[in-house]
């Protein structure tokens, strides 16, 4: 291909990578959105193999590597996406140092120095920042998918001095990285990577369950920016394109999420929040009373209320209860009640959880109505069924200011004037907290499996 085809190539697939960015914004236009991720990454990769010698290698890794990504795509499940969401990132953080280091080792063959010449003073900053957020991006996604996947304690490891000893390190590895500028070799960029490596873990060991979601997006964020990093040092405009992309809206998501827990960005990143969370799990000793009813009782003050507001959380997603809820909606609606869906933005295990399963289920959506929408309507409705949600629905972030949740906006369910909630003991949900609004005299509990309960539900609406 010629170097006008290339760059018009890379411009199209960039189009088409911003359009997708763009598509994604909304459930209606996100399957539209994806097609169009699709076919600029297939435009991506075809044109950059049209320039590379070694195509049967490169073939032969993206069969390799397909086939194992084709397959744990199929057996994942929706409830486990974050864990490989994070899995993902840590080998996107070893890619840049792997091919930083392959560029150092002989940066004639990556054409960026000339035989017998030092590398530019630009390529080493570009080396030096591509290896460090790689290695951060490696590890740190390796501890995040040790605490996502219950693999390793989700409880906050902290310790005395460390945010110092964090500054401390932080410094000590610009230093070597500016070694490493005035005269690159192998020592000062293998301790520089060594540091990067243990920063990650630092950075993340201390980050407490309730504080996770930030954390994925953000090394989300952390790994197209490595990903950018590379394309510099490969020279390639459309990796350089892609990785700030997802850098840049991982950055904007990390801030969004932030908001919707009202959490400062820096006290998540400093691992200054989420701590306490786990250890509160048993709540303050003194035994409370709930009360409880079955299926049928919950059908019975569904049918007769005017209007009904569903909160999914992540118990839904475990249950795959979604198309057995829009069957049960339906039945409602035949009835004249009014239904809609309130969505938390961190509800369920992965930003947009909820949005995913309702549209599978195709619950329509104007049904579905986001938090801040929604939350002045509870205090006039009549029923709300809070099915496998928790966290997202407790009082106590509004008015416990003890509680590690305080300040996290929530969905205002407690205001209603009945309350059903779906799950299956009085087990606390991610954050590790008892739930008020599970001992409230206008509250039931229905205990059991989403599914099968609501599969009662609507039988006894029939
Ligand atoms: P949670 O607070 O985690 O509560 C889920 C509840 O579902 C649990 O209390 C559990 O109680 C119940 N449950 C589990 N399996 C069930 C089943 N088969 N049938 C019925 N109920 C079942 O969920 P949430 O309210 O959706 O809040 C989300 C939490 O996850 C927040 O703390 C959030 O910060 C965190 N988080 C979110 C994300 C994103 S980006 N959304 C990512 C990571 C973490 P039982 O065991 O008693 O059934």
């Amino acid at each position: 291909m010629s170097a006008n085809s290339v760059y018009l190539a890379y411009l199209v697939a960039a189009v088409l990578f911003i359009l997708t960015l763009k598509g994604l914004s909304s459930p209606i236009s996100s399957r539209r959105g994806n097609m169009f991720g699709m076919v600029g990454m297939a435009i991506a990769v075809l044109t950059t193999l049209s320039l590379t010698h070694n195509v049967v290698y490169i073939l032969l890794a993206i069969a390799v590597g397909g086939t194992i990504g084709a397959i744990i795509a199929r057996r994942i499940e929706m409830t486990a996406m974050p864990e490989l969401v994070a899995a993902m990132h840590s080998l996107v953080g070893l890619a840049a140092v792997l091919v930083a280091m392959a560029a150092f080792n002989n940066p004639v063959a990556y054409g960026i120095a000339l035989p017998g010449e030092a590398l530019h003073s630009s390529n080493r900053i570009e080396l030096f920042i591509g290896t460090f957020v790689g290695a951060i991006t490696f590890t740190g996604s390796i501890i995040a998918f040790g605490k996502l996947s219950g693999k390793l304690s989700g409880k906050p490891l902290r310790f005395a001095g460390q945010h110092w000893l964090n500054l401390l390190l932080g410094i000590v590895m610009l230093g070597f990285g500016i070694a490493f500028f005035m005269s690159p070799s192998w020592t000062p960029f293998l301790i520089m990577t060594a540091i990067a490596l243990v920063l990650g873990v630092l950075l993340i060991m201390p980050i407490g369950g309730a504080d996770m979601p930030v954390v994925v997006s953000m090394l989300n964020s952390y790994s197209g920016w490595a990903a950018a990093g590379i394309g510099f040092t490969l020279n390639n405009n459309m990796l350089i394109i892609a990785g700030s992309l997802v850098g840049s809206s991982g950055a904007i998501l990390s801030y969004i999420m932030c908001k919707a827990m009202n959490r400062a960005f820096f006290n998540v990143i400093l691992g200054g929040f989420g701590g306490e969370a786990a250890a509160d799990a048993t709540g303050d000793g003194v035994q409370k009373t709930y009360r409880s009813g079955s299926a049928d009782d919950a059908a019975f003050l569904m049918s007769n209320a005017d209007s009904v507001i569903i909160v999914p959380g992540y118990g839904l997603a475990v249950a795959r209860a979604q198309h057995a809820i829009n069957e049960m909606s339906n039945a409602l609606t035949d009835k004249g009640v009014k239904v809609r869906y309130a969505i938390h933005p961190v509800a369920g295990r992965m930003p947009g959880h909820m949005n995913v399963l309702l549209a599978e289920a195709e619950v329509p959506y104007e049904q579905v109505v986001e938090m801040e929408e929604i939350n002045n309507e509870f205090a006039d409705t009549d029923v709300v069924l809070v099915i496998g949600a928790n966290d997202v629905v407790n009082p106590a972030a509004k008015n416990d200011k003890s509680s590690p949740i305080y300040g996290m906006p929530i969905l205002d369910v407690y205001k209603a004037r009945t309350v059903l909630v779906v799950k299956r003991s009085m087990a606390t949900g991610y954050a590790g907290l008892d739930n008020d609004l599970f001992y409230m005299d206008k509250t039931m509990m229905v205990f059991g499996d989403a599914k099968k309960v609501v599969e009662d539900i609507i039988k006894a609406i029939d």
